[in-house]
């Protein structure tokens, strides 16, 4: 097979990231029904039951916020979602017919799991090695904010209003709406208040208002553009279907550059005074843009965008608790909780300002993604009938795709580092890395595992809320750990934390593919050789660099138009 087959297929999975981002939640709501491969990855720990441990410290700790949250936010939202719940009920119902209960074969890594288990045994006393909870380049600190600074004057916002209706779940709204803000001072537009679309993957049915502080957003992007929360009374019964404003994601090409903004949008905008965008993934190019304007997506995502306070609160407790009840706030604290940090913070003046250590994994392996993926993992033909039926319904393409072209086997994906990480792998990244039995963790997206039935009910109704609350779990954390760079929480995560990190909060992104190496030599590896190669393998990914050209700011912020460097 060549080279360029390995790449048409990258291609269309980076293309995709877009849909395959936030199924974290998707996945959730079949919790307590399903029992589908991301389960059975837990039963094959059995006997190495404190790696376990190692991961799941902190299973409950969502669910044991939530059952103190304000009461009022959630029955205001269960109303608002039993009323939409009609549509979902089909995709459920195909999913419990093709995700059955499914056991691997047989162990995989058993040998390696094994040598995990006794090297964290042995090492539980001795102090983590060097370098663990820190950024091991100094140079990283280098870089510092500076997306706040304006060099022109506000926006009148007279040619017209936008309007966005963005798709996908919590992460890749958070893009479209600061992509948003940039298309609308590119085309002296108004925006109005962007709205979340509803979808029955996600089924959620919270908006712009019940994630981020409303008042916030518009006032702190005054200087920039104006928003205004509705469009005015006389555009209003406007058929813009009709007249042709209602722009989809099919009208305009990935990555638009601004001067197809220009030439295609503006003369409709003008026409009409007003362009609705529907969905709007990924709709606007990270280059060539004027500087002052990637500055202002860079401003959009880093201040603009705040929780509202609830979610905040819901935060505040989330971190205490994953703390043991420290009062201390982390550095990234003030800018996740707002006042809610302060409150952390008082009555302990005497003491360090940073709370005791975690490690934050974001483990991506749900069923969209492991199906999307085309490698197999262990589970034999069992497990591909499961995974083909489950793309036949959610990627027709990729069936397609699959039918009519030869694609690179398992095998081939697997060496160049396109298969999602399993759970085993995972662990064994950490144990290799130095975390130790008594790491605490909190674990993103993966409640499904072990939470209690009552947790699938909940997390059906209110992914995009468990969504922030993963979100400030994952960027207040001492240490982040991904397993997949692609998605859109951890492209967020990593990156909120470059820009307020100081250069002090490390993120740990696996190199696939040279992982995929080191595990091939599963069976015979040393562990100390093993641990050696993965620490220079995940170090090698944490060198400070500048944004590669065309890529996106908001996970690599360290470019001029979004930080400073100081030389
Ligand atoms: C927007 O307004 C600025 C300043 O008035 C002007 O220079 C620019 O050409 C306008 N752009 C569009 C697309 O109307
Ligand atoms: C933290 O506080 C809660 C509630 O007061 C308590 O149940 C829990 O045991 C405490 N945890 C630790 C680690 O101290
Ligand atoms: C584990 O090792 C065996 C034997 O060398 C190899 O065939 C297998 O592909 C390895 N597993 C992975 C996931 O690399």
């Amino acid at each position: 097979m060549n080279s360029s087959s390995i790449n048409g297929v990258s291609k269309t999975f980076s293309d995709s990231d877009q849909s395959l981002d936030t199924p974290t939640y998707n996945s959730r709501k079949r919790g307590a029904k399903k029992r589908g491969i991301k389960v059975s990855p837990l039963k094959r720990f059995k006997g190495l039951g404190f790696l376990i441990g190692l991961l799941g410290v902190f299973f409950f700790v969502n669910w044991w916020m939530l059952s103190r949250l304000n009461h009022a936010l959630f029955i205001q939202k269960i109303s608002s979602s039993v009323k939409n719940s009609e549509s979902p009920v089909v995709i459920k119902e195909d999913l419990r017919k093709i995700v059955k209960v499914k056991k691997p074969q047989k162990t995989p890594f058993g040998r390696l799991l094994k040598l995990a288990a006794h090297a964290l045994a042995e090492g539980q006393n001795k102090p983590d090695p060097k370098g663990l909870w820190e950024e091991p380049y100094d140079r990283a600190s280098n870089w510092k904010p500076c997306a706040e600074e304006r060099d022109w004057e506000p926006s009148e916002g007279n040619n017209g209003y936008i309007m966005v209706t963005a798709n996908g779940g919590l992460n890749q709204q958070r893009v479209a709406v600061c992509n948003a803000v940039a298309v609308a001072r590119l085309l002296n537009a108004t925006l109005v208040l962007p709205k979340f679309m509803f979808s029955s993957v996600w089924r959620d049915a919270s908006q712009f208002g019940d994630i981020y502080q409303e008042e916030h957003f518009i006032n702190y992007l005054k200087p920039d553009i104006r928003i205004v929360k509705e469009l005015p009374e006389e555009l209003r019964s406007l058929d813009l279907d009709a007249i042709d404003s209602v722009v989809t994601d099919e009208d305009i090409m990935k990555e638009a550059k601004p001067s197809f903004y220009r030439k295609n949008i503006l003369p409709l905008l003008l026409r009409n005074k007003v362009i609705h965008f529907l969905g709007f993934g990924n709709r606007l190019a990270f280059d060539p843009i004027p500087i002052q304007l990637q500055r202002l997506r860079c401003r959009c995502n880093f201040y603009a965008l705040q929780f509202v306070p609830k979610i905040q609160e819901g935060g505040a407790l989330i971190l205490k608790r994953i703390r043991q009840n420290s009062t201390n706030a982390g550095p990234l604290d003030s800018y996740l909780l707002g006042p809610y940090a302060k409150k952390m913070v008082k009555g302990k003046s005497g003491r360090s300002a940073k709370g005791p250590k975690y490690l934050a994994l974001h483990l991506r392996y749900e069923i969209d993604m492991v199906a999307h993926s085309l490698c197999e993992f262990g589970g034999g033909e069992e497990e591909q009938k499961e995974l083909e039926a489950y793309r036949q319904i959610h990627f027709p393409a990729l069936t397609l795709l699959k039918k009519n072209e030869k694609m690179p086997s398992p095998d081939e994906l697997r060496s160049e580092g396109l298969c999602p990480l399993t759970p085993e792998e995972a662990v064994l990244m950490l144990a290799a890395l130095g975390f130790n039995r008594k790491t605490h963790i909190f674990l993103a997206g993966a409640q499904i595992y072990g939470g209690p039935s009552r947790l699938a009910s909940l997390t059906s109704l209110y992914p995009h809320l468990l969504a922030a609350l993963d979100f400030i779990g994952c960027t207040a954390s001492t240490a982040f750990a991904m397993t997949d760079s692609g998605s859109q929480l951890s492209a967020l995560v990593s990156g909120y934390r470059m820009y307020y990190g100081g250069g002090q909060m490390p993120s740990i992104r696996p190199n696939k593919r040279r992982l995929a190496d080191i595990f091939l030599k599963n069976s015979t590896i040393e562990w100390k050789v093993f641990e050696q190669r993965v620490r220079k393998a995940v170090r090698q990914t944490k060198q400070v660099h500048r944004r590669p050209t065309a890529r996106s700011i908001y996970r690599h912020p360290r470019c001029k138009e979004c930080m400073c460097l100081l030389e």
